[in-house]
C-alpha cells in the first residue's frame, strides 16, 4: 500500500491543469480552462477544468471528477496506479507502508503462482513448436483447425506431453515448490508422486489485464467421451473464475477503438476472430456473465454484443445475466449464428468481411429479443402470457437511472406494441417494480448498510450530475445544500464555544439525523464526516474530493460542483452589496437545518393525523389531539424562526 504521507505529498503537489493538460489541449478562459472533451466526440469545447476547485467537468457528456479520477477514467488506471503515475510525474518518491502479514503472504503466494505459470507457458509453447511430439500431435491438430503459427504465438498456446510427469519433473528440477505447483493445478499428487494434470492436451494460457498468466485451459485433442473436453485451473490466489474474461488483454485497445465489445463463448472463438482481424472480442468461458466481468467490460465500452450459437442452450445462456447487464447501464445486443455454427467455425467459413457484415445485419436488441422468445414460448396460454408481461416489466424496471429514462420509455412503447397491451398499463407495472425494489432496499437499510446503498445510487463518476440535479425536488436540494454547507463551512466559527460542525452534529443528535435526512448518499457523507471528527481529523472538502473510495469522492464532486442555491430569492429582500455564500454561511446552515426540522414536524403531524383517523378509543383520540397541538406549536415556532433567517439573508 502507498503510505498516507506519500498520498498527502502527491495531493499537495498535483495541479489538475497539468495533469489533464497532459492528455487534453486546454485554453485559459477566465478562471478556468476549456478544451475538447476526451470522453465523448465533440467539435466545440465543453470540457472545463477548474484549478480552484480542483475538478473537471464536461457540460456535454456530464463527466466530472478530480485529477485522480481523471487518470482512472482516461487511462483506465486503478487508484494505486493513478497515484503512482502522479508520483512519477512530480518526482515524488513512493513510500509503501507495511502490509499486514496476511496480505504479504497472499502477495507472495500470488507472485510465486505467476512465476510458475510463466515458466509453464514457456515450457508448453516450446514443446508445441519445437518437440517432435508437440509438432506431430499438438501443432498438426491446431493447423488442421486452421490456426496460423503467428496467432498461436500471440496467444502463447502450448502443448503438454502425454508422458506421465514430464512437466512435473522439469518444474521440480528448476526448483519450483511442490505445494505451489499443485496450487496452479498444473500437477497433481498421485501415489505420493507429482504427475502432470494436462497430459496430451493443448494448453491455452489465460492472461490478466497486464498480460500476466493467471491460469490455463487445457483442451483434449480429438474426441474422448470419458475425459472432460477442457480441464481448467482450479480457483487459487490469482485464478478467480468470476473475474476472468478470456482475451481481454489482447482486446483492450480494439474494444476502445470500436467502442464495442463482442462476447463469445470459447477460447477458440476468440483466437479465430483475432486471426481474421476482428480483435474486439472476449470470451465468458461458457457461463453467464458475472458482475465483475460486466464491470471489466464497462471500463472500455458501454456496447456489448453477444454472439452465440443459434441453438436453444446458446439463447438461454445469452439471456441469463441480462438484467444485470442492464443494471450496469450496458447497451446489450445479440447476434445468433446460423444453426450449428460457432464464431470459430463461421468466421473460417465466411472470412472477415462477411462475418462483420453478418454481425451488423443481425444485431437484435436483447430486451425485445427476450420478449419475442418468451412470447413464442407462451403461445396462447394466457397465464403464461401474464407472466411474460410481468417478467418484461421487471427487466425494463432495471433501467431506472435518470440517464436511461428515455430508453426505458422507448422499451415500454415497443414492448406494449409487441404484447398488444395498453402502454400506460405496462408503464404502471414497470413503476411498481421500481417501487418494490426501492422499498426492499429501504427496509434492509440499517445504518451500516448505508454505504452500499449509497453506492448503488451513485451515478457512475457523477455522470450527468447537472441533469440529475434538474430532477431533484426542493427537499432533496435542501438536504444536499445542508451537507454541502457542512463540508464547506464545518470548520468555521459558529459561536464562542463551537464550530459549525459541532453545532450541526448537536442538532443532528437532538433531532435524530435519520429523521432529518433521507438521501442515503448524503447520510454516507455525514457519517464519514462524523468519523473523521472522532479521529480528530479536520474534514476538509479536499479530504472528500480526494477520498480513496471513488464512489464517495464521486458523490462529493457532484455535490460541490452543483450550482444550486436555496430557491428563495433573497435578493428581493436585500439591497446592500451582494454577499457571497461565504459571508452568509451561518444563515445557510440555519435555514437549511430549520427547513429540514420543519419537514420532520410536518411528517409527524401527518402521521398523527392518520392515527387519529384510525382510532375509535376516546382516550387515545384525546392524547393524539394533544400531540397534534404540541406539534402545531413547534411548527409555528420553526416557521417564524425560518422566516427570520430568510429575511436576514
Ligand atoms: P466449447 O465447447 O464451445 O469449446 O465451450 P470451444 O472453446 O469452442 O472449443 P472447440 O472449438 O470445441 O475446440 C466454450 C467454453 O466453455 C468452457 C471453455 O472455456 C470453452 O472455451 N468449457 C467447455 C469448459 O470450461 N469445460 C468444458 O469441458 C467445456
Ligand atoms: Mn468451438
Amino acid at each position: 500500500m502507498i503510505s498516507e504521507l506519500t498520498i498527502e505529498q502527491i495531493k499537495s503537489r498535483l495541479d489538475i491543469v497539468d495533469v489533464v493538460g497532459d492528455f487534453v489541449k486546454l485554453k485559459k478562459r477566465g478562471t478556468s480552462y476549456l478544451g475538447l472533451c476526451p470522453f465523448h466526440n465533440e467539435k466545440t469545447p465543453s470540457f472545463t477544468v477548474s484549478p480552484a476547485k480542483e475538478i473537471y467537468k464536461c457540460f456535454g457528456c456530464g463527466k466530472s471528477g478530480n485529477a485522480i479520477s481523471f487518470l482512472m477514467e482516461h487511462e483506465k488506471y486503478s487508484y494505486a496506479e493513478a497515484l503512482k503515475w502522479l508520483a512519477g510525474r512530480y518526482n515524488i518518491e513512493v513510500e509503501e507502508t507495511e502490509v499486514s502479514p496476511a496480505t504479504r503472504a497472499l502477495q507472495q503466494t500470488a507472485d510465486s503462482l505467476y512465476i510458475i505459470n510463466n515458466f509453464a507457458q514457456h515450457y508448453f509453447s516450446d514443446l508445441l513448436l519445437r518437440s517432435e511430439e508437440g509438432q506431430d500431435i499438438g501443432l498438426s491438430y491446431l493447423k488442421e483447425r486452421g490456426f496460423d503459427v503467428s496467432v498461436i504465438e500471440k496467444f502463447q498456446i502450448g502443448y503438454c506431453s502425454s508422458q506421465r510427469d514430464a512437466f512435473a519433473k522439469a518444474a521440480l528440477a528448476a526448483q519450483y515448490n511442490a505445494e505451489y505447483l499443485q496450487k496452479t493445478g498444473l500437477v497433481v499428487m498421485r501415489d505420493e508422486q507429482l504427475v502432470d494434470n494436462y497430459r496430451g492436451r493443448i494448453i491455452f494460457p489465460i492472461h490478466n489485464q497486464t498480460g500476466k498468466i493467471m491460469g490455463f485451459g487445457a483442451r483434449i485433442i480429438g474426441k474422448n467421451d470419458r475425459a472432460p473436453k477442457y480441464i481448467n485451473t482450479p480457483e487459487n490466489e490469482i485464478y478467480i473464475k468470476s473475474k476472468i474474461l478470456y482475451g481481454s488483454y489482447f482486446a483492450r485497445q480494439a474494444i476502445d477503438k470500436a467502442d464495442e465489445c463482442l462476447l463469445v463463448e470459447g477460447y477458440t472463438d476468440v483466437i479465430s476472430l483475432h486471426q481474421a482481424g476482428i480483435e474486439n472480442v472476449v470470451a465468458s468461458g461458457g457461463t453467464s456473465l458475472t458482475p465483475d466481468q460486466l464491470r471489466l467490460i464497462k471500463k472500455y465500452t458501454h456496447n456489448l454484443t453477444i454472439i452465440y450459437d443459434g441453438d436453444a442452450a446458446g439463447v438461454k445462456a445469452a439471456l441469463r445475466g441480462l438484467d444485470l447487464a442492464l443494471e450496469e447501464g450496458l447497451e446489450v445486443k445479440l447476434v445468433l449464428l446460423p444453426d450449428s455454427e460457432d464464431p470459430d467455425s463461421y468466421v473460417h467459413k465466411t472470412g472477415r468481411e462477411a462475418f462483420r457484415q453478418f454481425i451488423a445485419d443481425n444485431k437484435k436488441d436483447i430486451v425485445l429479443f427476450q420478449l419475442e422468445v418468451s412470447l413464442k414460448d407462451a403461445g396462447n396460454d394466457s397465464g403464461k402470457k401474464a407472466a411474460v408481461v410481468n417478467r418484461i416489466a421487471e427487466t425494463i424496471s432495471k433501467l431506472n437511472k435518470a440517464e436511461d429514462f428515455t430508453k426505458q420509455q422507448d422499451y415500454i412503447r415497443q414492448c406494449a406494441g409487441l404484447l398488444k397491451i395498453d402502454e400506460a398499463g405496462l408503464n404502471n407495472l414497470v413503476n411498481k417494480h421500481i417501487r418494490e425494489r426501492v422499498l426492499k432496499q429501504e427496509n434492509k437499510m440499517a445504518s451500516e448498510d448505508i454505504r452500499s446503498a449509497a453506492e448503488h445510487e451513485v451515478p457512475e463518476a457523477a455522470v450527468g450530475v447537472e441533469d440529475g440535479i434538474a430532477l431533484l425536488n426542493k427537499d432533496e436540494l435542501i438536504e444536499r445544500n445542508m451537507v454541502r454547507a457542512l463540508i464547506e463551512f464545518g470548520g468555521y466559527v459558529w459561536d464562542e464555544k463551537r464550530k459549525v460542525a459541532d453545532y450541526v452534529f448537536d442538532e443532528f443528535e437532538t433531532n435524530d439525523l435519520y429523521e432529518l435526512i433521507d438521501d442515503k448518499q448524503m447520510l454516507w457523507l455525514i457519517e464519514t464526516y462524523r468519523s473523521w471528527m472522532k479521529e480528530g481529523k479536520e474534514p476538509t472538502p479536499q479530504l472528500f474530493l480526494y477520498h480513496p473510495d471513488m464512489q464517495l469522492s464521486a458523490i462529493a464532486v457532484g455535490l460541490m460542483d452543483t450550482r444550486y442555491e436555496l430557491s428563495l430569492n433573497w435578493k428581493d429582500h436585500y439591497d446592500g452589496p451582494l454577499l457571497t455564500r461565504e459571508d452568509r454561511y451561518k444563515e445557510e446552515v440555519s435555514s437549511t437545518l430549520i427547513y429540514l426540522k420543519l419537514r420532520k414536524i410536518k411528517r409527524l403531524i401527518e402521521e398523527n393525523q392518520r392515527d387519529l383517523e384510525h382510532t375509535k378509543s376516546p382516550e387515545e383520540q384525546l392524547t393524539l389531539m394533544q400531540t397534534h397541538l404540541h406539534f402545531k406549536q413547534l411548527e409555528k415556532a420553526l416557521t417564524t424562526e425560518y422566516e427570520t433567517v430568510i429575511f436576514k439573508m
